[in-house]
């Protein structure tokens, strides 16, 4: 090419939960089985959608206005309702036009952080889910900036990191967020919450709070919306029904903006991602005209209380059955349908190893993981000796060692089996 075509920052295009994918599937050519515990697909993992919210699909369906576009912010009375569900809640007020689609908020993400300005940092959480590090980190050129979850607390964020990371990096233009959290099942208390927003209020910067899991909170389990805490800084909640129709494959989440007039320079940065939504016309149309529908139906709370207390048991199974093994850390989730499994760094090193009888499929874990990360090293051999797919920790902008996997298998005695597989599998690779 007479040009070079490549972008300035491809190499923090990660995305370790589908990268995974195809090496499992070269393990699976050579004869092992998977189970995939690397997606957090409900849908993949045998989750059936409710018959009365198909039938309000196919409902829809049905009408000719399904099928063409909507508004560029997304369809007018969706966001009404939207907007009035908000305020019920009693925090930060927004009308329709705080109200944002997308096409998914993978979507959304590429368009907030593509949209900012280069110099204007965003600090986020670490461990973090992989689309928004490296949505920030490609958007800025540099590595993501980060604030420590602290796992010895339950993965909570640590306020003191943050006030230090912001105080001495004025680059930092906002705080990033995921309440609940991907990859460590967090649930963030409302005190945090607060805390994170009086450094915004303090420092003059905005928060970005990803609330695809926030109707994901299992029973008993106390936290807030960004809304609730936000009062007068300006901040963006992003939603998304992929995970709690679940929808995933209907591509369709939002953003609610609040405070977008008490600062100019959000206002317009607002506008920015809106003037750029409005050159591809609109997002799916389908989900969005379906939303007010599903979310006002009695039986949805219902659908969401049964769902979050079969998560809450899960997460007790798993973590029941892989505590108690020293060095070994496993805090329990409180919402989304993740946990993240923790090693003490002294735990790894790179001559460990598990049983492998087939040949082929030994020396291709063998060749594989020269060189790489401890705890990739870790998951790769889980893969070649047991057929498991989990994905690294380190695949989720952290240098700490683990791996996530879902609680999303909907087979008691497949998932029960995959969680005491992994427990004798880690043992034989700790004592190798
Ligand atoms: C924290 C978080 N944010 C955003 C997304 C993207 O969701 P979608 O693009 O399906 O709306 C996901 C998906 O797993 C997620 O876990």
């Amino acid at each position: 090419m007479r040009r070079n075509l490549l972008w300035h920052s491809t190499e923090h295009l990660r995305y370790e939960i589908r990268e995974i994918v195809e090496f499992a599937q070269r393990v699976n050519k050579l004869g092992r089985k998977i189970i995939w515990e690397n997606i957090g697909d409900p849908i993949e993992k045998g989750e059936t959608v409710p018959p009365w919210i198909k039938e309000i699909i196919r409902d829809e369906v049905m009408k000719d206005k399904s099928y063409g576009y909507v508004a560029t912010m997304g369809e007018l009375s969706t966001r009404e309702y939207l907007a009035r569900l908000n305020n019920e809640f009693g925090g930060a007020q927004i009308t329709a036009d705080d109200i944002l689609f997308f096409n998914g908020l993978g979507d959304g993400v590429a368009r907030i952080f593509g949209f900012l300005r280069r110099e204007a940092r965003v600090l986020g959480p670490s461990p973090a889910y992989s689309t928004l590090s490296s949505a920030e980190a490609a958007h800025s050129g540099y590595a993501h900036t980060t604030y420590n979850l602290d796992w010895r607390k339950g993965w909570i964020p640590d306020l003191e990191d943050i006030e230090n990371k912001v105080k001495y990096n004025d680059a930092i233009a906002g705080i990033l967020l995921i309440n609940p959290d991907n990859p460590t099942g967090a649930v963030y208390p409302k005190d945090i919450l607060l805390g994170m927003v009086d450094i915004a209020r303090r420092y003059d910067l905005f928060v970005l709070s990803d609330e695809t899991y926030a109707n994901i909170v299992y029973p008993g389990v106390e936290t807030a919306r960004l809304s609730q805490v936000i009062g007068d800084v300006p901040g963006i909640a992003l939603r998304s029904i992929s995970k709690e129709f679940p929808w995933p494959g209907g591509r369709c989440g939002w953003a609610e903006i609040y405070n977008q007039h008490k600062d100019n320079a959000f206002k317009a940065f607002v506008q920015t991602v809106i003037d750029a939504k409005r050159l591809e016309v609109c997002s799916t149309a389908l989900p969005q005209l379906v939303l007010p529908k599903v979310y006002s139906d009695p039986r949805f709370k219902l659908h969401l209380e049964k769902r979050n207390s079969i998560y809450h048991d899960r997460a007790e199974e798993a973590v029941g059955i892989l505590s108690g093994i020293p060095g070994v850390i496993i805090n329990k989730p409180k919402g989304a349908f993740y946990f993240t499994l923790l090693f003490e760094k002294v735990l790894l090193n790179d001559k460990q190893t598990m049983h492998i009888a087939e040949e082929k499929i030994r020396s291709f874990i063998e060749e594989s993981v020269k060189g790489m990360n401890p705890d990739k090293r870790f998951v790769y051999y889980l893969l070649g000796a047991k057929g498991i797919c989990v994905v690294p920790l380190t695949g989720f902008c952290t240098d700490l060692f683990g791996f996530r996997a879902t609680l999303l298998e909907v087979d008691d005695e497949k998932r029960k089996t995959t969680w005491e597989t992994i427990k004798m599998a880690i043992l034989e690779y700790l004592n190798s």
